[in-house]
This record gives C-alpha cells, sequence and structure tokens, in this order.
C-alpha cells in the first residue's frame, strides 16, 4: 500500500508532467505514454507507477506546456492504520448519461474519505471513449484523491468468441503486476495492514483456469501476516440471475477460496445484490453487488441469505484489526443488510 499508480488520457499527445508534492518539495516525473486507436478514434493515455512512498500527505499535479487547465490531486499513505473503510461498487455500466454523476457525487459526500473504491468489473457499457468518458466523469469526485481496486467484468472486453480486454484498461488501471504471467495487471493481490485483497480476472478463465488457481493458492499461503482476505471476481460462485451459473468458479475456484477461509468473495455481473453466507456460517461470505440502473429479477430468494434487486445499491466495508463490518445500502442510502466477521 506504500505504491500509487496514476493515469489520464487526452485527446491529443501532449509532453505532460507529473509533480509530486512533500512538504514543499516538488519531484517531476515524465509518465509513459501509448496511443491506443480503435474503431471509437485515438486516445492517448499517460500512466505514472511510484513505489515504496513513505508515509505522510502528497499533493500532485499533471500540467503540459501551453494547457491552461491544471489536473490537482491528493492522497495519504498510511502504512499504519487502526482500520480502514472500502466503498464497494457493484457493476455500473452507464450508457446513456444517465443519473450517475449526481449518485456519485451524493456517495463521495458519504464516503469521501475511505481508503480505497471496490470495483468488481462492468464499470463501463462498452470499451469505447465514450463509456469511459461517463465514467471518468461520474467518478471524478473520487479519482483525484482515492484509489481505484477494479478487476475488469466481461463489458471491458470486446465482444466475441475468444474475446480479449479493450485496449485502454490496462492504461487505464495499471494495477500490481504480481499476478500470473498471462494476467499480469489483471489478476493481482494488494495488502493493506489489516487485509489481502486479491482481485482476480474471471473473464475467459476457461483458457488460464490452471494457471489463476496455481497463482492463487500460492498468494493465499502466503497469508501469515493479513488479518482478513477479500477475494474480488466479476464472475461470481453464486448467480442471482436466473439460470446463471460459473462451473469454474463454483467447483475450480471456490473449493480454494473455502480450503483457505477467506473472508468475503465480492461479485458482481448479476445486476442484483445477493448475500450467501453469514457470521456464524464457514467462509467466505459471497456477496453479489450492482450499482446499476439496469437491473436483472432476482432468480430464486430462498437459494440466497439475502437478496434484493430494482435499484442502484453499494456496500462499505469497515475493517479493523479483530472484526470486518460489512454493510449494504439502497440507492436512498437505507441500510438493506449487515453483518460482522470475527478475525479468523
Ligand atoms: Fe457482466
Amino acid at each position: 500500500m506504500r505504491d500509487r499508480s496514476f493515469s489520464w488520457v487526452n485527446g491529443t499527445e501532449l509532453p505532460f508532467q507529473f509533480t509530486l508534492v512533500r512538504d514543499s518539495v516538488e519531484v517531476v516525473y515524465q509518465p509513459s505514454h501509448s496511443t491506443q486507436v480503435t474503431g471509437g478514434g485515438t486516445t492517448h493515455s499517460y500512466n505514472l507507477r511510484l513505489k515504496g512512498l513513505t508515509d505522510g500527505e502528497y499533493q500532485c499535479y499533471i500540467i503540459a506546456k501551453d494547457v491552461p487547465d491544471t489536473l490537482r490531486g491528493a492522497f495519504s499513505i498510511q502504512s499504519q492504520c487502526t482500520d480502514l473503510d472500502f466503498l464497494l461498487i457493484g457493476d455500473i455500466q452507464d450508457g446513456k448519461w444517465s443519473e450517475d454523476p449526481a449518485f456519485f457525487k451524493e456517495l463521495h459526500d458519504r464516503y469521501a474519505d475511505v481508503d480505497a473504491v471496490l470495483f468488481v468489473g462492468d464499470m463501463i457499457e462498452r470499451p469505447h471513449d465514450q463509456y469511459w468518458s461517463m465514467f471518468s466523469t461520474s467518478l471524478a469526485p473520487f479519482s483525484k484523491h482515492i484509489p481505484f481496486i477494479p478487476v475488469p467484468g466481461n463489458h471491458e472486453y470486446l465482444l466475441g468468441g475468444l474475446s480479449s480486454l479493450g485496449k485502454r484498461y490496462i492504461y487505464a488501471y495499471p494495477m500490481p503486476t504480481n499476478g500470473p504471467d498471462n494476467k499480469k495487471g489483471r489478476t493481482y493481490y494488494i495488502d493493506y495492514p489489516l487485509v489481502r485483497i486479491i482481485g482476480l480476472d474471471t473473464n475467459m478463465l476457461v483458457t488460464n483456469y490452471f494457471s489463476t488457481k496455481s497463482w492463487l493458492k500460492n498468494v493465499l499461503d502466503m497469508l501469515a501476516h493479513s488479518p482478513f482476505t477479500i477475494v474480488m471476481g466479476h464472475h461470481g460462485v453464486h448467480s442471482v440471475r436466473k439460470g446463471r451459473s460459473n462451473p469454474l468458479m463454483k467447483y475450480g475456484i471456490d473449493p480454494i477460496l473455502r480450503e483457505y477461509n477467506v473472508d468475503l468473495l465480492l461479485q458482481g455481473h448479476d445486476h442484483a445484490y445477493s448475500r450467501n453466507g453469514s457470521s456464524n456460517s464457514s467462509r467466505p461470505i459471497y456477496i453479489t453487488q450492482s450499482t446499476s440502473m439496469k437491473c436483472y429479477a432476482v432468480g430464486d430468494p430462498d437459494d440466497h441469505d439475502a437478496s434484493f434487486s430494482g435499484e442502484r445499491m453499494y456496500s462499505q466495508i469497515h475493517i479493523t484489526s479483530d472484526t470486518l463490518y460489512f454493510y449494504s445500502f439502497k440507492q436512498d442510502h437505507t441500510l438493506f443488510d449487515s453483518f460482522k466477521l470475527p478475525r479468523n
């Protein structure tokens, strides 16, 4: 958690500079640049990875010669903490410039101090500039000072049989490269003092099933220092939408999560909310979250310990050294579901 990645895009190539400020001392970095050309147009992506930052408060700004606007941000590094807060966002898939900017501004007003925002995939409708722009605009209040921890969903992939991840994703979200060789930057883990977060790219799992399984077992074997473990992936073990099933997650990945007593599996894809498991059951607790205007009916409520569909929802995860607290809210911010887990 001492590392931070920064990314931004521009319609034309410009000599951007990234300046980091700590205690009035400025250090200037040159970001890496990449051009993505697709049927949707040309995008110039810039990103920068900073590793091993020391504890403290930082400001940063991005400028380019002859460009009047300066993009400013601020963030904090606290490698020792007594508690952590995460906001969990399910699928968004805004395709119409709907009410998302207002909703996320409201969320930011309530959760401006979270340590990170977790996304379980399908943040965008399709991997085009227009949809990335909707997402970036909606989430802008958060993105200037709070890290995003995403996994890709099928809507970040191109349509088609043996589909591939949209070119912009890996530049927009330069995640840790500690994943298996064929999923670097998409499958990864991040260590916070109180929790290890493991992000899985569950798309096209059939093509990298064995390498993902063996990587996951290795990462879970190194758990001695982490009081809690959260795994997140777009395609879940317990499907909410009628007729859906993910056999590789259910019969391949889930036994590993149960063997290692992973605390939470965070899932998306089904455009409804569900919880399987409770404070008294074995782990993990399975959560499917959706923050989309697009909703699917719950297939069978009896298949879940809690379920709901029909509006956007989101969750807050609060972690202390001995307890994980989980709260799910409806879009009017009323509490719908909650539980707590003691340290395993
Ligand atoms: Fe999906």
